[in-house]
């Protein structure tokens, strides 16, 4: 059994966490949200420079509360791709230096078969072939996962990822960033069927519709368009936020109980920041138990952005083998049909 320190650095949370296989011994995160705020988005360079001042203190603090010396650790993992260049950077460096200094073996991880492996730190008796909905700020994809290091890719979004659409919809009703959150708040007291908006489908060139891909950007311009008609001084904000949620939990559980059906796959994992709203919970878990599919559901803490779920994912990759190459840099962009190249044959 492996036990694994893993940094998280690709956006805007500085996190770290000691893993014992699929047991989380410390799991420490330092959101940068409110240093973000003021400019309703992730600024690249203060994300970087923010890690650099909390990695250090952040790895003491996880080694503290796990009460594990140098000793017990058999690897040091970070997430090495995709994100932001320059954050990924510090917490690849930090997690190299350490492997270099305390002579354990380094593994980078991708940061999407992280989110993916959050699901075996809830469930640790979850075996693959599942399907998993992948939904964060970056990212929205359906993943058949076959193993560990084995995926296909079988859906994505045309444009923007869900989180994205949430920030986007809720900056265009200035409620602040991150705006998945306050939307998913609004949206409680809001009537879902107040507004009738169009659910994002991408044509194919024979006729009919892609059956799993999905597109965002036409309904946050449907939004803008409603939001430009109506009284500014009298905007029905919770309205609109409960119509646009149960657009975007409607389209992404067609996608995904399609999807399971045609692939025959029984069990659903739910990953990234997306994952937390209570729409998207409450649709899926709905539609997935009128066709007798199962659907899990990661805590919220595990969910959003982590160094646990790259803990535990390198731990899988420790067990079968697999090194990464001092060597290895960091990279924006990397399919996850592509996560054996962060290892060495
Ligand atoms: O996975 P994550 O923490 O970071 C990455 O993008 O990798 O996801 C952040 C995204 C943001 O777009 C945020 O608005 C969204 O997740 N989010 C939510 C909720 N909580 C966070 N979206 C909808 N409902 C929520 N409750
Ligand atoms: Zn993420």
């Amino acid at each position: 059994m492996a036990t694994i320190l893993a940094v998280e650095t690709s956006c805007d949370e500085t996190a770290v966490a000691i893993v014992k296989n699929r047991y989380i011994c410390s799991n420490v995160v330092a959101s940068q949200i409110s240093l973000h705020g003021a400019y309703g988005g992730v600024v690249p360079e203060i994300a970087s420079r923010e890690h650099l001042v909390t990695i250090n203190p952040l790895i003491t603090q996880a080694l503290t509360e796990a009460d594990i010396s140098w000793s017990e650790i058999d690897a040091i993992a970070a997430t090495a791709a995709p994100g932001l260049v320059g954050a990924l950077l510090i917490g690849v460096t930090a997690a190299k230096t350490l492997a270099i200094v305390k002579a354990k073996p380094f593994l980078g991880v991708h940061h999407l078969e992280g989110h993916i492996y959050a699901s075996y730190l809830s469930e640790p008796q979850l075996k693959p072939p599942f399907l998993c909905l992948l939904v964060s700020g970056g990212h929205t994809s359906l993943i058949l996962v076959k193993d560990c290091g084995q995926y296909e890719s079988v859906g994505t979004t045309r444009d923007d990822a869900a989180g994205e659409a949430f920030d986007k919809v809720a900056r265009l009703l200035k409620l602040g960033y991150p705006g998945g959150p306050i939307i998913d708040r609004l949206a409680k007291t809001g009537n879902a069927a107040a507004f009738s908006l169009p659910e994002g489908k991408i044509s194919l060139p024979g006729g009919g519709y892609h059956p799993y891909d999905c597109s965002f950007s036409g309904l946050k311009t449907a939004v803008m368009r409603l939001v430009d008609k109506l009284d500014p001084d009298a905007l029905p904000v919770e309205d609109l936020a409960a119509s646009f949620q149960r657009t975007v939990a409607r389209t992404l559980t067609h996608k995904t109980i399609n999807c399971a059906l045609d692939y025959r796959i029984e069990n659903i994992v739910i990953g990234g920041g997306v994952a937390a709203n209570s729409g998207l919970r409450a649709h899926l878990q709905e539609a997935a138990a009128k066709e007798g599919l199962r659907v899990y559901f990661p805590p919220l803490k595990l969910c959003t952005d982590n160094a646990a779920m790259i803990a535990c994912a390198a731990a899988d990759h420790f067990a079968r083998g697999h090194r990464s190459s001092l060597a290895l840099g960091v990279q924006s962009r990397l399919a996850i049909t592509e996560v054996m190249k962060l290892y060495r044959n």
